[in-house]
C-alpha cells in the first residue's frame, strides 16, 4: 500500500517543481539578473559576522567583478553568462548565518560551505534553486530542521550536511530527488524513524546517516538501492533486524551499523557481497553464529565486537587475505581458534577476547607478522603460549592499560583508521596455564604502517 502511495507523492513534487523552478523569476515576480545576484551576494556577507581569513574582503570592492570576488563562480554562455552558478567558501571559519538571499542566485548550481561556522537555519528557500547540484553545508553549527523544500531541487546530486545540530526527522520529501547519489547526514540529532520512501533513490551511492537518533527498523526498501557503494548508520537507535535484503546491494563497500541495537541473527545474504572491504556491526544485540563470509575476498575490517553472537569462528575467515583487523571480543563464541587464521598475512589487529574460546592458542598465529595488536583475554584457551608467537617481532613489556572505554569510542566511530593507532595489545588470559596472567604484552605503534 505504501508503494502505491509514493509515486503519487512523487508526481505531485514533480509538478511542484515544475510550476516553481525553471525559470530566472524570483518569488516577487521580477526578473533576476546578475544585478541581484550582486545583491544577493551582498546580503549574504552582510550576515557573515566574522570572516578571519578576510576571504569575502573582495567582496563588493567595485573595482573587481562579481565574477572574481574570492569564491564566487560565474556561468560562461548562454543565459548562465555572468551569472553566479558556484559558491565555494569551505573552511574559512566564516561565523554567521546563511541570508537567505542565496536562494536568489537563480544559476547556482554548487553551494558548499563546509567546515564553517554557520548557525541558524538551513534556509527552506534554497528549495527555488533549480539548478543545485551540490550542496555541502557540512560542519557547521546549523539547527533546525532539514527543509523538505529542498526536494524541489530536482537536479540535486549530493547532500551534505553532516556534523551540525539539525533536528527533526529526514524529510520524507527526498525521496523525490532521484538524481541523489549522495546523502550524508551524520552526526546530527536527527530523529525518527529512516523514510522507506528513500529505496526509491536508485542512483543512490553514498548514504550516511551515522550519529544521529534515529529509531525504528532498517527499511525493507532498502534493498532497492543497488547501486549503493557506501552504507553508514551507525550510532542510531536502530531496532529489529537487518534485512536480508541487503544482500541484494552487490556494489557496497561499506556497510556500518555499529552501535545500535540491532538483533536476529547477521543474514547470510551478506555472504554474497564480494566488493565490502569494511563490515562493522559490533555493539549491538546480534544473535546466531557468523555466516560464511569467505567470499569477501577485499573485506579489509571485520567488526563483530559486542554482540551475542554463538557459534564457533568459521575457519572461512582464514581465506579473507585481505583483512587487517579482525575483532569479535565480547560475543559468545566457542570452539577453538580456527588455524586457518594463520594465513590471515596482513592482519594487525585480532581480538577474541571475552568469548568462550577453548583449546590450543594455534601456532599459526606465529605467522602473522604483521600483527600489532592481539587480546584473547578471557577465554578458556590453556596450554602454553605457542613460542612462534614469540616470534612477532616487537614485543614490549608495559603496564597495562584500561582500553575497554577507548574501544567504545573506537567502535562506534567507522573507526577505520583510529582502531590500529589507539588500542593495546593484550594476550594474557587468567586461564592460561603458563604464569603471564598479569602480564601485557605491548607493541610499539611505531611498528604498524598505516
Ligand atoms: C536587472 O533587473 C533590474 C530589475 O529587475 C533592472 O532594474 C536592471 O536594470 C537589470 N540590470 C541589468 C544589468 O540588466
Ligand atoms: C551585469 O551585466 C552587465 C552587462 O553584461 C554589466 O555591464 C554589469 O557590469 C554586470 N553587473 C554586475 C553586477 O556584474
Ligand atoms: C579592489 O580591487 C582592486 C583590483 O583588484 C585592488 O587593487 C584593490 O586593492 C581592492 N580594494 C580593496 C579595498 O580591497
Ligand atoms: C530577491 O530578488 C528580488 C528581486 O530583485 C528582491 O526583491 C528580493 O529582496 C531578493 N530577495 C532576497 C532574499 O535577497
Ligand atoms: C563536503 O565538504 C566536506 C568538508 O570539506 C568534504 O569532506 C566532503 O567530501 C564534501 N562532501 C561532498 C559530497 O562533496
Ligand atoms: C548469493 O548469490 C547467489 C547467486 O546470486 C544466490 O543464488 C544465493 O541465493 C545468494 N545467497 C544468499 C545467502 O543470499
Ligand atoms: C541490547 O543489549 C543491551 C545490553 O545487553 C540491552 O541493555 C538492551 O536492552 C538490548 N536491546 C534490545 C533491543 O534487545
Ligand atoms: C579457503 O582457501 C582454501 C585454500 O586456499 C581452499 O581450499 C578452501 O576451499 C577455501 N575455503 C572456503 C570456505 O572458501
Ligand atoms: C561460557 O560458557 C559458560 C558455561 O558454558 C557460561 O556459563 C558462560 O556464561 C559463558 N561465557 C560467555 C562469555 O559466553
Ligand atoms: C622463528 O622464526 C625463525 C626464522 O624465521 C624460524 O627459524 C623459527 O623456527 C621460528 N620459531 C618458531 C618458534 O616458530
Amino acid at each position: 500500500m505504501v508503494r502505491a502511495e509514493f509515486p503519487m507523492l512523487v508526481s505531485l513534487l514533480l509538478a511542484l517543481v515544475l510550476s516553481t523552478g525553471s525559470a530566472p523569476i524570483s518569488r516577487a515576480g521580477t526578473a533576476l539578473n546578475n544585478s541581484s545576484d550582486h545583491f544577493a551576494l551582498l546580503s549574504f556577507k552582510s550576515l557573515i559576522r566574522s570572516d578571519p581569513s578576510q576571504a569575502l574582503e573582495s567582496w563588493g570592492n567595485r573595482s573587481m567583478p562579481m565574477c572574481r570576488w574570492h569564491g564566487v563562480a560565474c556561468g560562461r554562455r548562454g543565459r548562465r553568462r555572468g551569472r553566479v552558478v558556484a559558491l565555494d567558501l569551505g573552511h574559512l571559519s566564516l561565523m554567521g548565518t546563511i541570508s537567505t538571499s542565496v536562494a536568489n542566485l537563480t544559476f547556482l548550481k554548487m553551494l558548499s560551505l563546509p567546515r564553517n561556522r554557520l548557525h541558524g537555519a538551513v534556509p527552506s528557500a534554497l528549495g527555488h534553486l533549480w539548478h543545485l547540484k551540490h550542496l555541502n553545508l557540512s560542519h557547521n553549527s546549523l539547527d533546525g530542521a532539514i527543509p523538505p523544500s529542498l526536494s524541489r531541487c530536482w537536479h540535486l546530486e549530493r547532500i551534505s550536511l553532516g556534523y551540525n545540530r539539525l533536528k527533526g526527522e529526514i524529510p520524507r520529501e527526498l525521496a523525490a530527488l532521484s538524481n541523489l547519489r549522495s546523502i550524508v547526514l551524520f552526526q546530527n540529532e536527527l530523529q525518527g524513524e529512516i523514510p522507506h520512501e528513500l529505496g526509491s533513490l536508485h542512483n543512490l551511492k553514498v548514504l550516511d546517516l551515522s550519529y544521529n537518533k534515529l529509531q525504528g527498523t532498517i527499511p525493507l526498501e532498502i534493498s532497492n538501492l543497488v547501486n549503493l557503494e557506501f552504507l553508514q548508520i551507525a550510532s542510531n537507535k536502530l531496532t529489529g533486524e537487518i534485512p536480508p535484503g541487503i544482500g541484494n546491494l552487490v556494489k557496497l563497500g561499506t556497510l556500518a551499523l555499529s552501535s545500535n541495537q540491532l538483533s536476529g541473527s547477521i543474514p547470510s545474504s551478506i555472504g554474497n557481497l564480494s566488493e565490502m572491504a569494511f563490515l562493522g556491526l559490533g555493539l549491538n544485540n546480534l544473535t546466531g553464529s557468523i555466516p560464511s563470509l569467505h567470499s569477501l575476498s577485499s573485506l579489509s575490517i571485520l567488526v563483530l565486537a559486542y554482540n551475542d553472537l554463538t557459534g564457533s569462528i568459521p575457519a572461512g575467515l582464514g581465506n579473507l587475505t585481505s583483512l587487517y583487523s579482525l575483532d569479535l571480543q565480547q560475543n559468545h563464541l566457542t570452539g577453538r581458534i580456527p588455524e586457518s587464521l594463520g594465513n590471515l598475512n596482513l592482519l594487525e589487529l585480532l581480538d577474541l577476547s571475552f568469548n568462550n574460546l577453548t583449546g590450543l592458542i594455534p601456532h599459526s598465529i606465529g605467522n602473522l607478522h604483521s600483527l600489532s595488536e592481539i587480546d584473547l583475554d578471557n577465554n578458556e584457551l590453556e596450554g602454553p603460549l605457542p613460542p612462534s608467537m614469540f616470534n612477532l617481532s616487537y614485543l614490549n613489556f608495559l603496564p597495562p592499560r584500561s582500553h575497554t572505554s577507548m574501544y567504545n569510542s573506537i567502535i562506534t566511530s567507522m573507526g577505520l583508521f583510529h582502531l590500529t593507532w589507539e588500542t593495546t595489545f593484550q594476550i594474557y588470559s587468567s586461564s592460561l596455564q603458563i604464569s603471564i596472567n598479569s602480564m601485557v604484552l605491548f607493541l610499539p605503534l611505531c611498528a604498524m604502517p598505516l
